[in-house]
């Protein structure tokens, strides 16, 4: 177990806002903020979180909880592992041996080692590209004679070599102190089956990943020939996610202030350096996630694409786009006639002429009329239906107004048909979706609302009366300690007379936490899961909308509650579950 004085701390020093707000974009509204929920797809925000106590709670989906729990759901950890990700983000150190039983023995790992490991890694494997040996010959030899680089442009990014031996690179970081399992935890070393260590990256030129607080955090190694995998790239470490760094923003960040040139490899991005552009970054072997957007959008407000032209770089191109604009940065697209990428158009044609490209990139709009245009045959009346079609859906997709107005000039002039009927189609495309999309929430709203999809609290529709009950006295008792204090010394109900197991565990681990002196519910995440605190988080939101502590409220539920075996008998029984639930409620008085 954790203590309880961990976990406090824990939480003291992550606030909500911070740590979701690094997820989500969060706007103020009220005391109050509202984003996107993470954990469903939707187009208005229903997702809150309430600085006041810590809490987030989206009332699309019903996730809620605490930042631990937060943890939980996005990083899929499980509670005790989201508590080590935050004391780790926050520089809490939690000892080992806090690890209880019934727990894996999992090995932690400092940061700051991990880190020194990183860049001792990174210096030996630069230091094996100087090497007086055929092999370190032929690795520097890829660097400067095959990839044009100059040796100070080696030694800017830290690019280095991997000899190929099994146990060279081990044999070198164990003599300066780190142990297989440190090496192992950081992708530097792997296992085999017959539990003997061997490195990782073997007869590779190496790429060091470099954070924005300038520490090693992971490797790219690639293959000097045409072999695969053509690069290996580090897997996730406790100091590494792929998915929310950037290759060259350690440098990039410096120079990004008008426009950050996002693309795929770490070749780009080197020769773009090189080649003077210093603002280069690219992904980590990905697609870009939420996260780099976000991450994005605080150093840059122009992001200029720059994918491969072919149907997967066109893909992650969209999707790039869409995650940029939700972040607010204006997107960019840049053509590269004739080239795979930057790295070979530059080779071929300088830099200069790199630079003009740089000046004729294309908006969203543009890139994506031109590749739906490309597609058809305007001559034929078929095909420019089509391609009508195709960008009236495209322009649907604008959010303003002005904006789809001079689209829709453009395309209507281009296809030679009158702007006003297009506009007439492309206000249809948009109300028809507005309807389906409202449908959609309002059905969701509704399964909610009737705990007809309720995994959280499979009992509830056995006896919804009852369990809304329930509902109100959790949600007080979870509010407010003078309620917990007057339950729990008096007896006036107990355990016997909840409906739902869910609810009454919750009643259950209340009371357990007010008998042991310890009347203090931060750690509930310790006994529910996260969705079942979620749950208990829409409890107490729709108490507190009460204007006192609702005593009489509690009361009144308390009562009904006790008197629910003999209403219950009087419910609906003509249907399965109300049926079901008048039976078991027989058979419980019975007994
Ligand atoms: P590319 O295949 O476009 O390679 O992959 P590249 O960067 O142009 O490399 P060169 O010019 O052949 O040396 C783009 C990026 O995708 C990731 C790497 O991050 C690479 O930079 N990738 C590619 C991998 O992670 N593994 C692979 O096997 C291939
Ligand atoms: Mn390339």
């Amino acid at each position: 177990m954790i203590s309880r004085e961990t976990i406090e701390q824990v939480l003291l020093r992550n606030d909500a806002e911070t740590v979701i707000g690094s997820y989500v974009t969060l706007r103020r509204a009220g005391s109050n903020l509202k984003g996107l929920c993470p954990f469903h797809s939707e187009k208005t925000p229903s997702f809150t979180v309430y600085p006041a106590d810590n809490s987030f709670y989206c009332f699309g989906c019903g996730v809620g909880g605490n930042v631990i729990t937060f943890i939980q759901k996005k990083e899929n950890l499980d509670y005790r592992d989201a508590i080590e990700f935050l004391a780790d983000r926050a520089g809490i150190t939690i000892v080992r041996e806090e690890r209880g039983v019934g727990y894996e023995q999992k090995p932690r790992f400092e940061r700051s080692r991990m880190f020194e490991m990183n860049r001792d890694a990174a210096i030996y494997f630069s230091q094996r590209l100087f090497d007086n040996t055929p092999e370190a010959r032929a690795a520097l030899e890829y660097f400067t004679v095959k990839r044009g680089l100059s040796l100070g442009f080696i030694k800017h990014f830290g690019l280095g070599f991997a000899p190929n031996s099994f146990d060279m690179f081990s044999d070198y970081m164990r003599k300066k102190g780190y142990s297989y399992e440190e090496l192992v935890a950081g992708f530097l070393c792997g296992k085999s089956e017959h539990g003997t260590y061997y490195d990782a990256f073997r007869n590779r030129v190496m790429f060091p990943i470099i954070d924005v607080s300038g520490n090693v955090i992971a490797f790219g190694g690639r293959v000097m020939d045409d072999s695969k995998p053509k690069y290996k790239n580090s897997s996730d470490t406790p100091v590494f996610k792929k998915s929310r760094n950037l290759f060259a923003l350690n440098f990039a960040r410096h120079a990004c202030k008008e426009s950050l040139i996002l693309c795929e490899g770490y070749m780009d991005v080197i020769t773009m350096h090189s080649a003077g552009f210093t603002n280069a970054v690219a992904t980590l072997g990905t697609a870009i996630t939420p996260e780099q957007a976000r991450m994005i959008s605080r150093y840059t407000k122009k992001v200029i694409l720059s994918y491969d032209a072919d149907e997967a770089g066109q893909k992650a191109a969209q999707r790039a786009i869409t995650l940029l604009n939700e972040v607010d940065v204006e997107v960019a697209i840049l053509r590269i006639p004739g080239a795979k990428d930057p790295d070979e158009y530059i080779k071929a044609n300088g830099r200069d002429k790199f630079a003009e490209l740089l000046k004729n990139t294309k908006t969203r709009f543009e890139h994506n009329s031109e590749t739906i245009l490309a597609k058809y045959d305007l001559e034929l009346p078929q095909d420019k239906i089509k391609a009508l079609h195709e960008l009236e859906k495209l322009i649907s997709e604008t959010y303003s107004s002005a904006e789809r107005d001079i689209y829709i000039r453009i395309i209507a002039k281009k296809l030679d048909v009158d702007p006003k009927s297009v506009k007439l189609d492309v206000d249809g495309i948009i109300s028809k979706n507005m309807k389906a999309r409202k449908k959609e929430e309002s059905n969701k709203f509704k399964q909610n609302a009737i705990g007809y999809s309720d995994k959280v609290n499979p009992d509830f529709m056995k006896a919804p009366a009852a369990a809304k009950n329930e509902e109100t006295v959790i949600g007080l008792l979870y509010i407010f300690p003078e309620h917990r204090k007057h339950v729990f010394e008096s007896d006036i109900l107990t355990e016997d007379d909840f409906v739902t197991e869910l609810n009454r565990r919750f009643f259950k681990y209340f009371k357990e936490q007010y008998q042991n002196g310890g009347d203090d519910l931060s750690c509930i995440g310790e006994a529910f899961t996260a969705d079942e605190f979620g749950r208990l988080v829409k409890m107490k939101l729709k108490r507190m909308e009460l204007t006192d502590n609702g005593t009489a409220v509690l009361e009144e539920a308390i009562s009904s509650l006790k008197k629910s075996v003999s209403k219950k008998t009087n419910q609906k029984t003509n249907t399965f579950e109300g049926l079901y639930a008048v039976l078991r409620d027989k058979r419980k008085t019975e007994t």
